[in-house]
């Protein structure tokens, strides 16, 4: 019983939030003369030596006793006496633990925001960096059209700027106090809800006692927030995993964020991207987990319940290293220009060009012109090159409308250059995106 009881294995980690929860609250009591001003005095002084001793690693905790809220109660006892008794006055495990979670996810937000701000800084001073380092951009991963490096990074400063939304709307709806909630009814003590709630940071109360000792969706937000922005960096992950590759040969990451072979004394292997990659795994895993638990929960508290906090700590924790791992891979990389170049220049990338100029400047219908440009690439097959290096003889084989001017789009440059619509690859866009996303996320 006690070891599938106890909580205390993990949820010590909540103690700095319960003391917090315990001092507002027998603060409270005192202000409303529920407990005398001696108590008061009495608990939050022990309270604050057991917060230190903790912090100090000079506390032992039991599994007997259960959990945290237990532990401090038991020692708060041992150093204080009989008012130590009084601090549960008008609460309940139930709506401390709920209050202590949200606290704790609460800074939870805050802390992976931040890091998700400088993996973005990262990746702007990158773009900034390789505004005009052409690449291949892919669809199906076949290359597409030309863009830039610099174009491809701030794709992902957008996902993430997304990604802590998510973090601040979940933030924004856990700010509210379970605290006062009790058990599950409420309570008959003369208790002011508003008050903790201001001293612990949070908006207002929660408006409904069950719903308040009950509800674990602040949690299941920050890990569906959290699996997606897994997603993202998992994506961004496998691109750099591709991108080292020899056959791509985009980018080296250097040895900082590389190991050998035991073996094979050429290898480079990209572990930590891997690792990233994989660690997405676990979190989506937390999500389905948790979500797991309560689907079948009736109203209010069960002791499935406990079960919701393993998922979002080791959640965290893997959030947290995978952002700053990618934080330093971005920072790391170098990129291989002629190699880049060279990619967006082979796989008739610069098709879409050809076609679109023969619109523009011979109003040919896109479809024909899609249909003209076909031969032209079925030509470049033929001989063995690229768009940019048929003659002019051979391409007017094909279409006579075609002139030297048509020529001069077929280089990836040109291509890249042209693309200056809003959101577009251009240089010119790029480099203005950059000062904008500079403004919008830093
Ligand atoms: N350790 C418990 C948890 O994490 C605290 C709440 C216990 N409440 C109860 N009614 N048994 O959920």
């Amino acid at each position: 019983m006690e070891r599938i009881n106890a909580s205390i294995g993990f949820d010590q980690r909540l103690y700095r939030q319960d003391i917090a929860g315990s001092i507002a609250h027998a603060t409270m009591l005192g202000n409303q003369g529920i407990l005398s001003q001696e108590d008061v005095t009495a608990i939050i002084s022990g309270l604050k030596a057991i917060e230190q001793d903790i912090a100090e690693g000079n506390f032992t905790f039991s599994t007997a006793l259960e959990d945290i809220h237990m532990n401090i109660e038991a020692s708060l006892k041992e150093r204080i006496g009989d008012a130590a008794g009084r601090l549960h006055t008008a609460r309940s495990r139930n709506d401390q633990v709920a209050t202590d979670f949200r606290l704790w996810v609460r800074d939870a937000t805050d802390a992976l925001g931040e890091a998700i701000q400088s993996l973005q800084e990262a990746l702007i001073n990158r773009a900034d960096e390789y505004a005009e380092a052409y690449m291949p951009g892919f669809t199906h991963l076949q290359t597409a059209q030309p863009v830039t490096l610099g174009h491809h990074l701030l794709a992902y400063v957008e996902m993430l700027g997304r990604d802590r939304g998510r973090l601040a709307d979940t933030r924004k709806r856990l700010n509210e106090s379970p605290l006062g909630a009790a058990a599950l009814a409420g309570t008959s003590f003369p208790i002011d809800r508003e008050q903790t709630a201001r001293a612990l940071g949070f908006d207002r109360p929660m408006a409904n006692s069950i719903d308040a000792v009950s509800d674990r969706d602040f949690a299941l937000e920050f890990l569906a927030a959290g699996s997606i922005l897994a997603m993202h960096l998992s994506r961004l992950a496998e691109e750099l995993v591709l991108w080292a590759s020899r056959q791509f040969g985009f980018i080296r990451l250097s040895e900082a964020f590389t190991t050998g072979s035991s073996i094979m004394p050429q290898k480079r292997n990209p572990d930590a991207a891997e690792l990233v990659r994989a660690r997405a795994g676990r979190i989506f895993g937390a999500l389905i987990a948790l979500l797991t638990v309560m689907k079948g929960l009736p109203l209010t508290y069960s002791k499935d319940m406990q079960d919701d906090k393993e998922p979002v700590f080791e959640s965290t924790e893997a959030l947290m290293l995978c952002v700053r791992a990618m934080d330093g891979m971005i920072r790391d990389f170098s990129a291989n220009l002629p190699a880049l170049e060279d990619a967006a220049a082979s796989g008739f990338a610069t098709a879409t060009d050809l076609a679109d100029w023969l619109v523009q400047t011979h109003a040919i219908p896109f479809r024909e012109a899609h249909h003209i440009v076909g031969a032209v690439v079925r030509e470049a097959e033929t001989q063995g090159c690229r768009l940019d290096e048929l003659s002019l003889d051979s391409l007017q084989a094909i279409e006579p409308r075609i002139t030297q001017a048509a020529q001069e789009v077929l280089t990836v440059r040109a291509s890249v250059a042209r693309r200056t619509s809003q959101g577009g690859t251009a240089p010119i866009r790029v480099r203005e995106a950059i000062q904008h996303a500079r403004k919008r996320f830093l």
